[in-house]
């Protein structure tokens, strides 16, 4: 398929907060050298560029007065074989889950504690998606972009990407520079699990070692447990990161609250639930506006009843102003703020 244009087109579609900003054009295209001849085109004229995947991690605050481009380079490839490892290289615009489903029906490790997290190949590289004890980046070998100033392309390979926790070089130092176009896996034959989390530890129980389906089906099992669908209530996931704090600071809230849930990073910090903190400041379920924190789970901002961008906002910022003067911890948004 060519590349299509939209004029003035609603971003509805293309956020899972459901929020209804309009692009002043939206661009879709299926190749590297479409997208090549459109970064050409759009330099010309001097227009702003975002690049979206599904919009699962977005918060349009208004209209777009530029070109959002989607990817809709969609291939998987076997590159290669050898031991156990095998190399899957992915188009940008595959759906996450998608790959997943087909790496999990392969019965090749490394991604089905990663399953049923909204999004597309490019972005899962660009956020470090995690879930379940897993981060993508451990999966990644290599990204290959486009950069946007010269449409020349350009192979990172995965030590070059800046990886941390929902962090990369290309959401932070080199951000709005590059464009993912496809990522190179490294996935395993052998069982190669983590079980670690939470309800994944009954997995652990079975005589053989799961496979890397049957974990697939777990992790989607506690998705659907927790937390919201976005095509039933808008939501972008996680709005908030869990804060890292230093590890006097988790003492001396430890010394209050003794059941304070906690994951050691090193000698120096702690990541606290984000979680946590929001549901001691008795925050499940409030609303504001249209905007709501989910009840099962109150790190997630959901779009109850056509909440607009400014109810979001607002409450996300109720919610950190709270967190703060109860814990003295400031909390930010995982969500970008468009
Ligand atoms: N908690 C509460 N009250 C609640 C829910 C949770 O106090 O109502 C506390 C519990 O102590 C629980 C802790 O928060 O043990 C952590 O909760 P959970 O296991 O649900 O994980 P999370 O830290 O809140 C992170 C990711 C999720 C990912 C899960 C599972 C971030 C920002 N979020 O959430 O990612 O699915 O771990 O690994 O790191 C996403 O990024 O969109 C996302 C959903």
């Amino acid at each position: 398929m060519p590349v299509r244009k939209r004029y003035n087109c609603s971003l509805l579609e293309h956020n899972t907060m459901s929020i209804d900003a309009k692009a002043k054009e939206f661009i879709s295209y299926d190749t590297v050298e479409e997208l090549i001849a459109i970064l050409c085109e759009i330099r010309d004229k001097g227009q702003r560029i975002l690049h979206i995947g599904r919009g699962s991690n977005l918060l349009f605050t208004q209209d777009f007065d530029g070109a959002v481009l989607h990817s809709g380079i969609k291939f998987i490839e076997y590159v290669s074989r050898s031991n156990q490892e095998i190399i899957v290289r992915a188009g940008a615009g595959v759906v996450w889950d998608d790959f997943c489903a087909q790496m999990a029906q392969k019965n090749y490790y490394g991604c089905e504690n990663l399953s049923y997290i909204p999004g597309e190949v490019g972005a899962s590289a660009v956020q470090n998606i995690g879930a379940y004890g897993v981060e993508v980046e451990s999966i990644i070998q290599e990204v290959e972009t486009i950069e946007i100033a010269t449409g020349t392309r350009r192979v990172f390979k995965v030590e070059e990407c800046e990886y941390g926790y929902r962090d990369s070089i290309f959401k932070n130092r080199l951000q709005g520079q590059y464009i993912v176009t496809a990522v190179v896996y490294r996935l395993s034959t052998a069982a190669v699990v983590n079980l670690e989390y939470g309800q994944l530890k009954e997995l652990r129980s079975q005589d053989a070692v799961p496979s890397a389906q049957e974990i697939r089906e777990a992790v989607i099992a506690i998705r659907k447990s927790k937390l919201p669908e976005p095509s039933e209530l808008g939501n972008a996931g996680s709005f908030f990161k869990n804060p890292v704090v230093p590890v006097e600071v988790f003492n001396e809230l430890a010394a209050v609250y003794s059941e304070l849930p906690h994951y050691v990073l090193n000698d120096k910090q702690v990541k606290i639930p984000a979680a946590w903190l929001i549901d001691k400041c008795g925050w499940k379920g409030k609303c504001h506006g249209g905007a709501a924190v989910y009840e099962k789970q109150p790190l997630i901002i959901v779009n109850r009843n056509k909440a607009t961008a400014a109810d979001i906002k607002e409450l996300a910022t109720l919610i950190q102003q709270s967190v703060y003067d109860k814990f003295r911890i400031n909390i930010y948004p995982e969500v970008n703020y468009i």
